[in-house]
C-alpha cells in the first residue's frame, strides 16, 4: 500500500499551548491523522529520524523571530531525515533519501525545492543530519566564516559536546588552532580530549579551583582568539573576561536564556570589547544556504578522512518527544540529540 493509500496513518507531535519557561509534557499533544493528497511539486517522506534543536524552543514563542513562530495547534516543527515514500516532483523519485523541514511527524510533506538529497552510503542518517547537516553546517561557517580562525590561535567553544559545539572544535584542530571546549561534567569534558582530540575541556558545573572565569584564564593563558558562543548567559560573560586582542566573538546560539520567563540575561563583561578592540556577531546558517554543498562535502571529506568523529544520542519513539527534548536543557546526553521514529 502506497503512503498516499487509504488505511495509511500518520501520528504528528502538536504544539497545545506556547510553554512558559521550560516547556510541559501537555504544551504538546500526539494526534493521529490521515496523510492528504500531495500538490504538484510536492513530496512525502517517511520520516527515520527527527533532529532536536535548542531553536525549537524559540519557535514556540508567539513572538517572530528570523522565522515566524509555530502556530498553537500545527504540528511542531523540525527538521528530519527519511526516505520519499510518494512525489510530485520531477527531481525525487520513491526511496531516496531527503533531509528538509518535515516537521515532528511520520509521515511529512514538503515541496521538492524545499528538499535536499542526500547520500545515505556517507554515513548514517544521524550522521548525517547532525554533523553532516544542520549542525556540522552551523559549526563550518560559524567558525571559519564569521570566527576567523587563524592557525596557533585559541578557539573556545561552550556546549563543546554538542551537536554544534563538537564539531566546532574538531574543525579549530583541523585548521590549526588551540580547540578548548566548555561541557557540563567530567565525563563529556573526557570525551572531549580524549575522544574527539580537544587540547582542553572545562566543566563549568565543577571548574578547577571553583571558579570558571579562572579556569578560563589558567586553560586560555594567551587569551581567547575565537569564542563560539552556544550558551550565552553566565559563560560568555566569564569568556568575555579572557579575550584576546582582536578577538572574535561568535554568538551562535544562548541556550542557557531560551526558557527565561523574565529578561534575557545579556552580557555584562561587554566593556572588554572596547579594551580588547574585539568584535561579537550574530550569524544565522540559513544565510548560507548557497553554500551548504561545499560546506557538506567538506565535512564530508574530513569524516571520511577520520579526522571528524561523530556522536549521536538516539532517543527511540515518537511519544518521547517531550522526555527527548528536555535533555538539550538538562544536558543529559552526549553529542547531536535525534528521535527515532520506527
Ligand atoms: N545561529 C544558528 O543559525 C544556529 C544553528 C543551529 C544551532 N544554533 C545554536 O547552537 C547551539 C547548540 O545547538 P546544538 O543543536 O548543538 O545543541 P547541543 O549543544 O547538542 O545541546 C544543547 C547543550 O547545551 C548545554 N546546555 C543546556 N543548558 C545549558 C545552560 N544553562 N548553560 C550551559 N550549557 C547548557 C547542554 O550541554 P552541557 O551538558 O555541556 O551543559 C546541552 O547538551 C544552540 O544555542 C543553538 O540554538 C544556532
Amino acid at each position: 500500500m502506497s503512503a498516499g493509500s487509504a488505511g495509511v496513518t500518520n501520528r504528528q507531535v502538536r504544539l497545545r499551548a506556547r510553554p512558559v519557561g521550560l516547556p510541559r509534557p501537555d504544551d504538546f499533544e500526539l494526534v493521529e491523522t490521515a496523510p492528504g493528497e500531495l500538490s504538484l511539486g510536492e513530496v512525502r517522506v517517511r520520516a527515520r529520524y527527527i533532529s532536536l534543536d535548542p531553536a525549537m524552543r524559540g519557535w514556540m514563542n508567539a513572538n517572530r523571530s528570523y522565522i515566524r513562530p509555530v502556530e498553537v495547534g500545527a504540528v511542531m516543527r523540525a527538521a528530519a531525515i527519511g526516505e520519499v515514500v510518494l512525489s510530485r516532483h520531477h527531481r525525487f523519485q520513491v526511496g531516496e533519501t531527503v533531509v528538509g523541514m518535515l516537521g515532528v511527524q511520520e509521515l511529512g510533506v514538503a515541496h521538492g525545492d524545499q528538499l535536499l538529497k542526500v547520500d545515505p552510503a556517507l554515513a548514517s542518517l544521524p550522521t548525517l543530519l547532525g554533523a553532516l547537516g544542520g549542525n556540522g553546517l552551523t559549526a563550518y561557517f560559524g567558525l571559519l566564516d564569521v570566527g576567523h580562525p587563524e592557525p596557533g590561535e585559541t578557539v573556545l567553544v561552550s556546549a563543546a559536546a554538542g551537536g554544534v559545539g563538537s564539531v566546532v572544535g574538531q574543525i579549530a584542530s583541523i585548521v590549526g588552532c588551540r580547540a578548548v571546549g566548555i561541557a557540563g561534567g567530567a565525563a563529556k569534558c573526557r570525551h572531549l580530549v580524549e575522544d574527539l582530540g580537544f587540547d582542553a575541556a572545562i566543566d563549568y558545573k565543577a571548574p578547577q579551583g571553583g571558579d570558571l572565569r579562572k579556569a578560563i584564564e589558567a586553560t586560555c593563558p594567551d587569551g581567547i582568539h575565537v569564542y563560539f558562543d552556544n550558551v550565552g548567559g553566565e559563560i560568555l560573560d566569564a569568556a568575555l573576561g579572557q579575550l584576546a586582542v582582536g578577538a572574535r566573538v561568535v554568538v551562535c546560539g544562548a541556550i542557557s536564556q531560551y526558557n527565561a520567563e523574565g529578561r534575557v540575561l545579556g552580557p555584562s563583561n561587554y566593556l572588554n570589547l572596547i579594551v580588547k578592540r574585539a568584535r561579537m556577531e550574530g550569524f544565522l546558517t540559513f544565510d548560507y544556504q548557497d553554500r551548504y554543498a561545499e560546506g557538506h562535502a567538506q565535512l564530508a571529506q574530513w569524516l571520511g578522512e577520520g579526522r571528524l568523529r561523530t556522536r549521536e544520542h538516539v532517543v527511540k519513539g515518537i511519544e518521547r518527544f517531550h522526555e527527548a527534548l528536555m535533555l538539550l536543557f538538562t544536558g543529559d546526553k552526549l553529542g547531536k540529540l535525534v528521535l527515532e521514529l520506527q
